[in-house]
């Protein structure tokens, strides 16, 4: 079985394009190594994160990314074990979501508010933000 996570988090601060660029090619190389695989999306001022792998990589790999002080406030949506994985060939894709894009769904989630942010949504809302974005 694969065992899958899928949590949001804070970011810590504006991470440059060089940084960002880094923080992917490291999660690529181990997940790589570790087969690990998933998406990243990097949100005005939020990740959201889909791990699935083995489960006692999974496991190590969330206990590092909860002490990367990168981000904060991390908080598990969904996780568990499946049949198989649904993100077979990307090591880590990679979608930065303009704030556009971000707003544009975040209203279409909550319509009857104005100025809708992610700290507006109820973990369930922020999953059906997240499934906007699977493959
Ligand atoms: C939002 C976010 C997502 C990350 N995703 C991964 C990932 O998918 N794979 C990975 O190996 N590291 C990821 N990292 C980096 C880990 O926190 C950690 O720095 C990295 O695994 C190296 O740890 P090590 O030096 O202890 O081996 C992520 C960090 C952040 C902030």
């Amino acid at each position: 079985m694969i065992k899958f996570i899928l949590y949001s988090s804070k970011h810590s601060f504006d991470l440059s394009k060089e940084e960002l660029n880094g923080l992917i090619s490291e999660a690529r190389y181990n997940n790589n190594k570790n087969h690990v695989t998933g998406i990243l999306l990097y949100l005005n001022n939020a990740f959201l994160q889909y791990i699935e792998g083995p489960e006692k990589n999974i496991d190590t790999l969330y206990n590092k990314i909860l002490k990367d002080d990168r981000h904060h406030s991390l908080s598990i949506l969904e996780s568990g074990l499946k049949p198989a994985r649904k993100y077979e060939e990307w090591t880590m894709l990679f979608k930065k979501v303009s704030l556009q894009e971000s707003d544009q769904l975040l209203q279409s989630l909550k319509p009857s508010k104005k100025d809708v942010t992610i700290d507006d949504l109820s973990p369930e809302d922020i999953k059906l933000f997240f499934d906007q974005f699977e493959l």
